[in-house]
Parts: structure tokens; sequence; C-alpha cells
């Protein structure tokens, strides 16, 4: 060998050692850049429980950091998840030095600020959640296009403003694009179905945008999920709706689409042969035309709030997968069929406002799973089937006012057990008024005005502890006020006026405050202690001028009292009143549970009991729960869980947790689910605080003083739950 040759060798042997130094040395740079950038976060941020990121220490190895993933060999920061941490304050524009980062989960938060533009240097991402945030005061970043290999991009409620700059919708890498729940205006481009085509999820519902419904996302073949609902979009629903295979969802409701025309809703019927379709909802717009009789077989339709005419089509019935049905406010006439007795599966049924006449079907009966019902504002008539009042799974309302109705309320008002609101006001209806209601045990709101009920209040009323509204009036009863209304401690407003009612008005509880009470037009009513003069017999002549006295002084008091009273009244009628708030227990489907607890994972299991289990989630309006799962397979659960459901939903203590809402439905395996969500505890569960599993944040745990504290606190809720 020759000499320059060897030199070649050496050179390139030489360049190799080199450069594999060179390589190696950028390698362990780089992770303390790494290491630099998340200092720099942390240093800007600052959490509800300080010890979050208490591992996030300068001296050690940022792959062994909380919510830090590397890569393999641990050369460089791919991942970063520190979504639902309590963390306050904005996003450090060294974040952008994270030139690995694959993944960037910061939902569930409370960062502020802006969207930097630094964050368009991340170029390996594939993930971005900053969802749950108050990011704001800001625009989306133009520089987030350079992110070519974006797949899923959630910028879901935050406080962004504008326009969604033109080069994001030429991201075509995007698999997922969520902008939910922001201040966002701008038209959405009609070729935006051609300039992303691997979306399988949009999702801008709850914003400005303006334009029409893009014709190019009718395009996309694979598309599985449409959201616009809640924005300001006009024009037609374009061509091609019924070409998507794996349309899941489909959803622009509240916007102002326009069909005219008895065929106007004929997209519906191209729908039909979707078979994974869902989710329906056109709720809200300005469509005309008839529902048509074969609809895809889906699980939610809404249909709420349009110009619909025509009838109710009996093939609705076939529809077996059904759990919502929302036909309210629009111009529907004719019959109700007695083919939606069919919809076995139905959790909630909504034909209000329209023109609905004839009787309520006694199909209805079969509605096992029924949470709520709304039949108000119709033109039915005839007398109410005691069928529909034997639904024990009605939960939330049931609402049949503003009709025709007429004949007695039927005993079976009994079944409705866990029924929060029953409205029958605005009918017809006659008959004593029945004792049974008051063992509806988990009325909040009972409303019977514009009837003709006559009768006594029944006293079994007064055994409704959780009730918050009373509304009898403009009806015929009778008799006194039943006294023991006083101690109906949550009672909010009593209307009892227009009737008949005679004897003394108690004065304790709801009737203390006089803005509470309406009892106007039952002139035999009388304020307290100006009952006694009406009866006065055997008077005896010594008496006489005594008696005169009294009576004298009483008128006095009388007038000045009444003088008092009228001047209440008028401030009463001055004092705005809004019955129509207020809360009430809403039920919530499996599917926002599914959803809320990201499918039952087992990360967001916070607790596991004999026939229960406990998780985490969130929901959508940034609510924190605790949702406790039953199992249905053991005997006895669902006892236990209607029982926890009764007492719970009548409970007011501050020392018992707060019950959000239930659910009975049906998981996606069509097996009964059933589940209690709590308000969430962020402190964990109090078992582990008494027995030393838990600490504070300087370590300590529960004294002597704070334990004493708990069964004291323990004690007054136990108490409460048997003597209240
Ligand atoms: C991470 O921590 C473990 C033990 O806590 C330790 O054995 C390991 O060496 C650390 N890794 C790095 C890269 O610092
Ligand atoms: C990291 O980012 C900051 C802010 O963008 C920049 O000023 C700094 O030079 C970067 N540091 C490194 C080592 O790249
Ligand atoms: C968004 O801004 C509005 C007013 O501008 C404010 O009321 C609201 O709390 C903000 N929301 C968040 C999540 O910061
Ligand atoms: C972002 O996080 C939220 C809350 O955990 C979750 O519901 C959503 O599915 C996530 N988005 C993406 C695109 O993964
Ligand atoms: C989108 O991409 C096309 C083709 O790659 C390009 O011509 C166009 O300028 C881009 N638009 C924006 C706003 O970036
Ligand atoms: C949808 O695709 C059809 C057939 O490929 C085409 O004729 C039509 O122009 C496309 N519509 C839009 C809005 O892109
Ligand atoms: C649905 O499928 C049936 C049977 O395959 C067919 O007769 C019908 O025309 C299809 N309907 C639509 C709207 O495509
Ligand atoms: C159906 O739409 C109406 C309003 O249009 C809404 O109030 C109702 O909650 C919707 N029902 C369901 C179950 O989403
Ligand atoms: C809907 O699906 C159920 C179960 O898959 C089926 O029995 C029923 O016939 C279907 N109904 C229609 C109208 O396709
Ligand atoms: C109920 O209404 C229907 C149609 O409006 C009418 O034919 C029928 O006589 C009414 N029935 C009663 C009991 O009023
Ligand atoms: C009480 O009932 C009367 C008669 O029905 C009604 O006019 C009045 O508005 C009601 N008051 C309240 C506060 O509900
Ligand atoms: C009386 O009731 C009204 C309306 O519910 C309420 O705003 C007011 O605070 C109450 N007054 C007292 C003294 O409780």
């Amino acid at each position: 060998m020759n000499s320059p040759y060897l030199a070649t060798l050496f050179a390139i042997l030489v360049a190799i050692f080199f450069s594999k130094n060179v390589f190696l040395g950028a390698e362990s740079a780089t992770l303390s850049t790494d290491r630099e950038a998340l200092l720099s976060f942390k240093s800007r941020v600052s959490m509800e429980q300080p010890n979050v990121l208490s591992s996030w220490e300068p001296n050690s190895s940022p792959c062994n950091w909380t919510g830090v993933v590397c890569n393999e060999l641990g050369q460089r920061v791919v991942e970063l998840d520190l979504s639902d941490m309590g963390i306050t304050g904005s996003i450090s524009p060294h974040i952008g030095n994270l030139s690995f980062l694959r993944s960037l989960q910061l939902q569930h938060n409370r960062f502020k600020g802006t969207l930097l533009d630094q964050l368009g240097n991340l170029l390996r991402l594939r993930i971005m959640n900053t969802s749950s945030n108050s990011i704001e005061d800001g625009l989306i970043p133009s520089e987030l296009s350079r992110l070519r290999n974006l797949k899923q991009l959630d910028l879901t409620i935050n406080n962004l403003t504008g326009t969604i700059p033109p080069s994001i919708y030429n991201m075509s890498s995007l698999v997922n694009l969520a902008m939910a729940s922001n201040d966002l205006w701008g038209d959405i481009p009609n070729d935006v179905g051609v300039t992303l085509p691997n979306l399988l999820i949009l999702n801008l519902c709850i914003n400005k945008f303006t334009g029409t419904i893009p014709g190019s996302l009718h395009n996309l073949t694979t598309v599985q999920v449409i959201r616009l609902a809640d924005n300001l979009l006009h024009g037609t629903v374009p061509q091609g709706l019924g070409n998507l295979p794996d349309l899941q969802m489909y959803n622009i409701g509240f916007n102002k689409i326009v069909s005219s025309g008895e065929s106007g809703l004929d997209f519906i019927a191209s729908l039909t042969n979707r078979t994974r379709l869902r989710f329906l909802a056109i709720d809200g717009n300005l469509l005309e035309g008839v529902i048509p009789e074969s609809i895809g077989n889906l699980s939610k339709l809404n249909l709420s709030y349009n110009s619909i005419s025509g009838q109710i089509p009996q093939e609705i019935g076939q529809l077996e997968k059904l759990q919502m049905l929302g036909l309210a406010g629009n111009r529907i006439s004719g019959i109700i069929p007695s083919s939606l007795g069919n919809l076995q599966k139905l959790n909630d049924i909504d034909l209000s406002w329209n023109a609905l006449v004839g009787r309520i079907p006694t199909s209805f009966v079969n509605f096992g799973y029924l949470i709520s019902m709304d039949l108000s504002h119709n033109k039915l008539n005839g007398s109410i089937p005691k069928e529909i009042l034997n639904l024990p799974s009605l939960r939330t309302f049931f609402k049949l006012s503003n009709n025709f109705l007429s004949g007695p309320l039927p005993q079976e008002v009994r079944f409705l057990q866990g029924v929060g609101t029953i409205d029958l006001s605005g009918n017809h209806l006659s008959g004593n008024n029945p004792m049974s209601i008051g063992m509806c045990k988990s009325l909040e709101k009972l409303f019977m005005a514009n009837n003709m009920f006559s009768g006594p209040i029944p006293d079994t009323l007064v055994e409704v502890r959780g009730l918050e509204t009373l509304d009898l009036s403009s009806n015929q009863l009778s008799g006194s006020v039943p006294p023991d209304i006083q101690n109906l401690n949550a009672l909010q407003l009593l209307n009892l006026s227009f009737n008949n009612l005679e004897g003394e008005i108690p004065t304790g509880g709801v009737f203390s405050n006089i803005s509470r009470v309406h009892l106007d037009g039952n002139p035999k009513l009388c304020l307290y202690s100006a009952c006694e003069n009406s009866g006065g017999r055997g008077v005896q002549l010594i008496l006489i001028s005594v008696i005169i006295t009294i009576a004298v002084i009483l008128t006095l008091c009388f007038t000045v009292g009444l003088l008092f009273y009228i001047r209440k009244g008028k401030a009463k009628a001055m004092a705005s009143f809004d019955s129509s708030k207020g809360q009430q227990h809403q039920m919530v489907s499996y599917y926002e549970l599914r959803l809320a607890t990201k499918n039952f994972n087992q990360e967001n299991q916070i607790g596991h009991g004999s026939f229960r289990t406990v998780y985490k989630g969130y929901f959508r309006e940034g609510i924190t729960i605790a949702v406790k799962v039953l199992d249905t397979q053991i005997i006895g659960s669902r006892k236990s869980f209607f029982a926890e459901c009764l007492a719970l939903r009548n409970t007011r203590h501050r020392n018992l947790l707060k019950l959000i809402t239930s659910c009975s439905s049906l998981d996606f395996k069509n097996m009964e689910f059933l589940a209690l969500v709590y308000e969430f505890m962020s402190n964990g569960s109090l078992d582990d605080w008494i027995k030393g599993k838990r600490m504070n944040v300087d370590g300590g745990g529960l004294d002597i003083v704070d334990r004493v504290n708990v069964a004291t606190d323990v004690a007054s809720a136990i108490n409460y739950l048997h003597h209240e």
C-alpha cells in the first residue's frame, strides 16, 4: 500500500472518530438543553399542590421527572404530559427547545397567556393538546403550520380569539382538529376536505364561525365526526352526506342552516344505511320539511327547534337503538304514533312545543330506561293514562304542561319515585289532588297550576323533604294550609294563589319570607291572630267593654299589618323572579361518562370497593368529577344504587359529598349501566387520611384536634341523615 492511500484511510478513521464524538457530545448537550427548557418552564408556573413537580431537580436527569418521557436511549425528551396537575402560569418560550418532542399534553390546567410562536419549532410533534386552559389574548400562531407531523391538535375550551390562520387548514397531516368552545370567527374554507385529506375528527363547535358548511367535508370518505354546532353558519346542508361510510356523529345544531319544501329533510333519509352513525343533531336551525320515514339506526336524534312540519312517522319506532329523541319546538302535528313505545332503550324524549293532538299512547309504559319526558305545549287531550306514570326510571323531569288533558291524576303517580320535576300545569285536570303525589320523594319542583284540582292540599306533600318549588295556584283547592309546610326547609317558592283555601296562614319556615309565598285570591285565608275575630259567641255583658277595647286594638294592629302586607306585596311584585333556572339533577348518558373517564381508563381509577369502582373524570365544562360505577352483575348493587340516589338527591349538608348527577343506562354492550357522579374532592379519601396513608405538604398527617373535628363532622352528617 502506498502512503497517500494510508493517509486517506487514516483521515477517514479520524473523521469517523471525531464525528461520532461530536455527535455524542451534541446529544448530551441537547439533553441538558431539554433540562434547561423544562426548568425554565417550571420557573414560570405555580401549582395548587406545590410538590407536583418536586422531581424536577436541576441535578437529576429529566428522563426521571414527573410527566416527562425520553426516547429509549435516554438522550432526548420526547413526551411531556402535565395534564390535570393544577398548574397556573404561562408557557415558557424555551419549550420550543424541546426539539425531539412528539407529544405535548397540557390539558386541564390553568395556563394563561398566549400560544407561542416557538411551538412551531417542535417539528417532530404529533400530538398537541392544550384543551381546558385559559389561553387567550391572542391568535393561533401561523407558525404551528410548520408542524408537518402533527396529527392531533386540540385547543378546545380556551379563550382563543380571531381567525384560524389559513396555513393551519393546509396541515395535511392532521387527523383530529378540535378548537371547540373558543371565540374564533371567520369562514371555514370550502376546500378544507381537500387540504386536510386525513381528517377523521373535526370539532369547531361553540365559536362564531361564519360562511357555509364546507361541501368538501362531505367528500371526505373516511371522516368519522363532524361537529360544527353553535356557530353562525348559513346555507344548506351540502350534498354527499350519505356517502360517508364511517360517519359516527354529525352535529350542526344551533346555526342558521336552511332547507325548504316538504323534501327539505331528505338528506336524513340518505343516511339510512349508514350503520355507524349514532348521533345526528340538526336542532336549532331554520330547516323546513317533513321527517322522512327512513332514518339511520341512530342512538341520538335531535331535530328540535326548526320549522319541521308534518307528522311523526310511525317508522321512527323501528330505530331500536334510539336513546334520545328530540323533536321539540317545531310545527309537527297529528297524533303521537304508539309505535314510539317500541323504543325501549330511550333515555330522553322531548316532543314539546309542537301541535300534537290526541291521547298520550299507553305504549309509553315500555320505556324501561326513560330519564326525562317532555310533552308540554301541545294539544294533547284525554286523560293521563296510568301506564305512563309507571316509569320508575324517570329521574329529571316529567312534563305534560300546557295541553288539554282532563280527568284526575291517577294514583299511579306514586311510581315516579325518582323524578325531580313534575309539571302538569295548564291543563283541565280535576278531582281531588291525589295523596299519593307525596310518595314522589325525590321531587324538587311540583307545578300543578291552572287546572281544576279540588279538595285539600295533600298532607303527604310535607314529607317531600327536598321540595324547592310548589305551585298549586289557580285551582279549586279548599281546606287549610297544612302547617307542616313550615318544616320544608328547602322550599323557595310556594304559590297557592287563586284557590279556595281558608283558615290561618302559618308563620314559620317559608312563610316567614313574604317574597317566597303567594297566597292572593284566597278570600277566606286570614293572617295570624286575625282569624279568632270571626267566631265570637256567648258574650258576657261584663266583658263587653273589655272585648270592644281588644277589638279596637286588634283592628288597629290588623290595619297596620295589612298596610304593611300590601306594601311588601308591591315590593314583591317588582322583584323579578326566575323560576326556570335553579338546580336540577340532570342525568348524563353512558356516552358522556365514557368520554369523561377516557373510556373508564385504569389510569383514572381512584378507588375500588365491593361492588363499585370509582373513577376520576372531566366533563366538557371543565368540572372534575368522581364517578362511582356499580357492578350490576352483583345482586344487591341495584338496590343500593337507587337507595343511595334517593337518599343523596334530597340531602343538603356541608359534610356530605354533593351528588351532581347519576346515570342509569345501557352500555355499548347493551348491559345495564349504573353510576353516581359526585363532585371530585381533590384531597383524596378520608379513609387514607385517618389511616395516615396521606400527608399534607409539610409531611404531617391529622393531629388529635383534626381527628376530633372529623369525628364531629361525621357525626353531624349521620345525625342529619337519620333525623332530617
Ligand atoms: C432514574 O431513577 C432511578 C431510581 O429512582 C435510577 O436508578 C436511574 O438511574 C435514574 N435514571 C436516570 C436516567 O437518571
Ligand atoms: C432556548 O429557547 C430560548 C427562547 O426561545 C432561546 O432564547 C435560547 O437560545 C434557546 N436555548 C438553546 C440552548 O437553544
Ligand atoms: C374567557 O373570557 C371571559 C371574558 O372575556 C371570561 O369571563 C372567562 O372566564 C374566560 N374563560 C377562561 C376559561 O379563562
Ligand atoms: C385532549 O385532552 C382532553 C382532555 O383530557 C381529551 O378529552 C381529548 O380527547 C384530548 N384530545 C386529543 C386530540 O387527544
Ligand atoms: C397551502 O398549500 C398550497 C400547496 O402546497 C400552497 O399553494 C398554498 O400557498 C398554501 N396556503 C397557505 C395559506 O399556506
Ligand atoms: C366532491 O366530489 C365530487 C366527485 O368526486 C366532485 O364532483 C365534487 O366537486 C366534490 N365537491 C366538493 C365540494 O369538493
Ligand atoms: C339502503 O339499503 C337498501 C338495501 O340494501 C336499499 O334498498 C336502499 O335503497 C338503501 N337506501 C339508501 C338511502 O341508500
Ligand atoms: C336537543 O336540542 C335541544 C335544543 O335544540 C337541546 O335543548 C337538548 O338538550 C338537545 N337534547 C340532547 C339530548 O342533546
Ligand atoms: C336497528 O338495529 C337493530 C339491531 O341491530 C335491528 O334489530 C333493527 O332492525 C334496526 N332497525 C332498522 C330500522 O334498521
Ligand atoms: C281529542 O282531540 C281529537 C282531535 O283533536 C278529537 O277528535 C277528540 O274528540 C278529542 N277527545 C277528547 C276526549 O276531547
Ligand atoms: C302564582 O300563581 C299565579 C296564578 O297562577 C300567577 O299569576 C303568578 O305569576 C304566580 N307567581 C309566581 C311567583 O309563580
Ligand atoms: C326572601 O326570599 C327572597 C327570594 O327567595 C330572597 O332573595 C331573600 O334573601 C329572602 N330574605 C330572607 C330574609 O331570607
